[in-house]
């Protein structure tokens, strides 16, 4: 399981891989954070596609191609904006990761990359939501061949700091 996991520190548009996840709003329009960041660097053609998706709930999420992107495929995830942790947050946030890695395995997706869905101006706290992240992928990969290998993209010392550790417990639980 080990080697099916990996901690990237930086852009995640940068990474090559079969798809990147983009934190997305439930416009699928585009945004500041991750969002802006993956639609700047895949041009026009990923907004395009993403007006004729109209919108995707939160928990949900859609495949598009990844247009000038290192990344073959975005696969747009809505994160839960975090109101206290009593508004059924953790399940959304859980529900995130599992529709993305499913959308992945259906399409025989090997590599894919997450960011810290909901933790920048959605507001989640980092731990918890790390926690969610970790153990939702290694419960998934445990069951299914596809995706070989995921990689969690962080954008901070301190969050590097954290998917290490969150990592570690988790893996230790196994
Ligand atoms: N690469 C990797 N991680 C990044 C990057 C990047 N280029 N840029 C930011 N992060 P956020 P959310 C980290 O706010 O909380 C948008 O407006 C960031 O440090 O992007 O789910 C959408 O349209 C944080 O750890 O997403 C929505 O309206 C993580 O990515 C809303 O923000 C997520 O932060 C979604 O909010």
């Amino acid at each position: 399981m080990v080697n099916r996991i990996q901690i990237y520190k930086g852009d995640i548009t940068r990474i090559v891989a079969d798809a990147i996840v983009n934190a997305a709003n439930s416009s699928l329009l585009g945004g500041g954070g991750v969002d802006g960041a993956i639609h700047r660097a895949a041009g026009p053609g990923l907004l395009e596609e993403c007006r004729a998706l109209n919108g995707c709930k939160t928990g949900d999420a859609r495949l598009t191609g990844g247009y000038n992107l290192k990344a073959r495929h975005v696969i747009h995830t809505v994160g839960p904006v975090y109101r206290g942790g009593n508004s059924g947050e953790a399940d959304l946030l859980k529900s995130c990761y599992l529709v993305s890695l499913r959308i992945a395995a259906e399409n025989r997706l090997k590599v894919i990359a997450f960011p810290a869905i909901s933790t920048g101006i959605y507001g989640y706290p980092k731990e918890p939501a790390a926690h969610i992240a970790v153990s939702t992928t290694v419960e998934f990969l445990k069951e299914h061949n596809f995706p070989e290998k995921v990689i969690f993209a962080v954008f901070s010392e301190e969050d590097e700091q954290i998917y290490l550790k969150t990592t570690k417990t988790v893996l230790s639980e196994d």
